[in-house]
């Protein structure tokens, strides 16, 4: 494979990359694609995402709508599709990539099995054998209850098969959980679905994304795997809060975590930046999910890598050589909006940045929710522990409040 053919922006000789999805990761993505001088075209379903404020074109539309999202394909006509959610019409991609319209990243089938925790469980356990949590599925509360009693037990993790950060998730203790805990995974599913996994609870000693990039090896010419030192995160409510990187590991169980992401990777194919999510106690690794695309804890690589995942996706998408070295122990910590409001005012900015070895990073989101991701604090230091330090402090300066 050679490198894409690069052009100029707004010209019939231009590079162009549609990204579905446009929020804060899509935004840094497109920031490093715009630096390469490619024309990019940010797709969300509401106006003014992150990421459509820097792109060269933006458009709002239903992207689970097959119909909409292939209208806009043949008239943008982009070289390359990056999704940057799952909530996407994926079945449309695949014949997008089978009618040779465009080339899905990584692939349309990765986007196809990601999207639904059924798809990439199965694969991941039942045809790679990778190690995961005793799983089962369910369609209502009574075979929820029937999977729990004859075998997974308490404490077990619902989730609805189409959800992410968190949504309808919950942890059971016993019977009287199940109930409210199938009601909470129907209310809070992406499409209503009716049908949820329910997992068996793994008591890991700590949890790691592991960034692993497909990208064309410069010496060969062919796609070769390389991954990033793991990042530690802490998770509250199913959404991360804090990630640091590296996050220390014995040498067995980072072989382990290593060689799972690069059988599920090579099982999704295709080119471009990966978070595969790992549970580690001592030396036993289980895989949990993965992104085919940048993960939200690895926004710590915007300080702590010589090339931060968005710049790894940039490159590796359009065939370019990467290098995932670390650069120095980073951390992030996530600014939540703090109240239900639209436009933002954010005080304190002057005083975070004074942290020493901080940056910042808000994402320009139209409108807040108390617990939606306004934006996050970066923090480099001597070691891991004082990066994290650094960060919280930054991201706790940081006050916003509803515009008068
Ligand atoms: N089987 C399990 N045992 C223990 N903890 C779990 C299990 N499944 C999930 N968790 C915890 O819940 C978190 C969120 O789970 P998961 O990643 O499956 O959901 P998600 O909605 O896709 O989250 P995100 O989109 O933020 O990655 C995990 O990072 C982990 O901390
Ligand atoms: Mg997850």
């Amino acid at each position: 494979m050679s490198a894409a053919r690069f052009g100029t922006p707004l010209s019939p000789a231009a590079l162009r990359v549609m990204l579905l999805g446009a929020g804060e990761l899509g935004k840094e993505v497109i920031i490093a694609l715009q630096r390469l001088g490619v024309e990019v075209v940010a797709v969300d379903r509401y106006a003014n995402a992150p990421g459509q404020q820097v792109a060269h074109r933006a458009h709002v539309i239903d992207m689970s709508d097959a119909g909409a999202l292939r209208a806009l394909v043949e008239s943008e006509r982009p070289h390359l599709i990056v999704p940057e959610i799952e909530a996407i019409a994926t079945d449309e991609l695949a014949r997008i990539e089978a009618d040779g319209l465009a080339e899905v990243i990584p692939t349309a089938r990765a986007a196809q099995l990601t999207m639904n925790r059924e798809g990439i469980r199965r694969l991941a356990a039942e045809e790679l054998g990778l190690p995961t949590s005793p799983y089962a599925f369910a369609d209502s509360a009574q075979q929820l209850r029937a999977a729990i009693d004859s075998g997974l037990g308490y404490p077990c993790v619902v989730k609805p098969v189409m959800s992410s950060s968190g949504k309808g998730q919950s942890v059971l203790h016993g019977p009287d959980d199940v109930q409210p805990a199938w009601d909470y995974a129907m209310s809070g599913g992406r499409v209503q679905h009716g049908r949820v996994i329910v997992e068996g609870f793994v008591d890991f000693d700590y949890e790691i994304t592991l960034l692993t990039v497909r990208a064309v090896d410069p010496a060969s010419g062919t796609v070769q795997t390389r991954f990033c030192a793991p990042i530690g995160h802490l998770q509250v409510h199913g959404d991360y809060v804090e990630s640091w990187q590296p996050q220390p590991m014995p040498a067995d169980a980072l072989r382990h975590a290593q060689d799972i992401a690069a059988r599920v990777t090579a099982a999704l194919g295709g080119r471009g930046i990966f978070g595969v999510e790992l549970f580690v106690r001592g030396d036993q690794v289980w895989f949990s999910e993965v992104s085919p695309r940048p993960h939200d804890t690895g926004l710590v690589t915007l300080c702590s890598q010589r090339q931060s995942e968005f710049e790894l996706h940039a490159r590796a998408i359009l065939g370019l050589p990467v290098d995932t070295a670390l650069r120095e122990p980073g951390a992030s910590a996530v600014i939540y909006g703090g109240v239900d409001a639209g436009a933002l005012v954010y005080e304190g900015v002057d005083a975070a940045l004074a942290v020493p070895r901080a940056d910042l990073r808000l994402f320009g989101k139209p409108q807040s929710y108390r617990r939606r991701r306004m934006g996050v604090a970066l923090a480099c230091g001597d070691d891991v522990d004082q990066a994290r330090a650094r960060a919280k402090e930054a991201a706790s300066r940081v006050r916003p409040r509803a515009a008068d």
